[in-house]
């Protein structure tokens, strides 16, 4: 078997590099590639296997073209890639899923504890000297515990926020595929039977205290979260956002932030990443992270050791561990 040659967008943890050194040739850049770059790498017929990011973006056009086997997503979402164009193309795509589950939930419970009790507010004042001692009215929040936390999707993020948000004693909503609806047996509900209630979209917009984002982003869910659902959520309740920025039509929520249609957001991404919408960044009723949902150091190796197997797997013309397409 010939040695494969990997391109790698961005550096990924090192065992991760050595796995596919292992395995064949690694090129890394200085920079992440622009457009025109990964154009050239990729119909250069130079690489078998393109490590990716989700800031690569592999459009029909460039799939059509490409001469590579496989992608390897960095990532667990692969909105970046066209699927239907990879398959078509005969080009795998993979992805690391589970392994960042949990720290994915974290942030959305972190999300959903910070915009609740205005931590970025208070600290800022804090460090501002405005602190002169307790009083009874200063920065009030929202209680958490005996409110409803409302889950758009219900997969493994979705899941594992629905555990966290049941031991804060919240009463936790999930509407699975929004904004339609399916069915979900007692057996796919597993252990949350009987602790989590199924519903339906609207019932989901309209009672969520918290609603929080665990869908993919596709054509049925790009603005998800538009003016009219917006409206039509509580004044007091807070959009929590983990996903995918296009889920929100972030300038439809800056005016509902605006104007009181709703209390608050905690927001991971954005429509369109790293840009903000305008007015977005002066809200206080807003805490804002620069997409870190998986971001911690173990999260970020075990993504890179996945990505790596599914790299070498796809160079080997082997299904990779991780399929998204076959
Ligand atoms: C993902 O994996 O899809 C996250 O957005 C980045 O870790």
């Amino acid at each position: 078997m010939s040695a494969a040659r990997f391109y790698v967008t961005t550096p990924i943890p090192e065992p991760a590099l050595t796995l596919l050194r292992a395995a064949g040739s690694v090129d890394v850049p200085d920079e992440l590639p622009d457009a025109a770059r990964l154009r050239e790498v990729c119909v250069s017929g130079d690489y078998d296997v393109v490590v990716s990011q989700l800031r690569d973006t592999f459009d029909a056009d460039l799939l059509a073209a490409a001469k590579i086997r496989g992608i390897s997503n960095y990532a667990v979402g692969f909105n970046n890639v066209d699927i239907g164009a990879a398959t078509a193309n005969s080009i795998l795509v993979g992805n690391t899923p589970g392994v960042l589950t949990d720290a994915t939930a974290d942030v959305a419970m972190l999300l959903i504890m910070a915009t609740a009790r205005r931590a970025v507010e208070a600290d800022t004042f804090v460090r501002a000297g405005q602190f002169t001692g307790w009083e009874p009215n200063l920065l009030l929040g929202q209680d958490v515990s005996g409110r409803t936390l409302g889950l758009a999707g219900f997969g493994r993020i979705a899941r594992a926020t629905a555990k966290r948000a049941l031991a804060f004693g919240m009463q936790v909503l999930f509407c699975p595929r929004p904004p339609g609806d399916r069915p979900v047996s007692d057996e796919e509900l597993g252990e949350f039977a009987g602790l989590v209630t199924h519903t339906d979209w609207d019932t989901l917009v309209t009672t969520s205290d918290y609603l929080s984002l665990h869908v993919p982003l596709n054509a049925q869910t790009r603005h998800l979260v538009d003016a009219g659902v917006l409206a039509a959520m509580k004044p007091s309740a807070i959009l929590i956002n983990t996903a995918r920025g296009p889920v929100v039509d972030e300038t439809a929520l800056v005016a509902a932030l605006k104007s009181g249609e709703i209390t608050g957001a905690g927001l991971d991404v954005y429509e369109d990443e790293p840009a903000l919408a305008p007015g977005l960044a002066e809200l206080s009723n807003t805490v804002l992270l620069p997409h870190l949902g998986s971001a911690t150091v173990s999260v970020r190796a075990e993504m890179a050791r996945l990505c790596a197997e599914n790299a070498v797997a796809m160079a080997q013309k082997r299904i990779p561990p991780h399929p998204v397409n076959r």
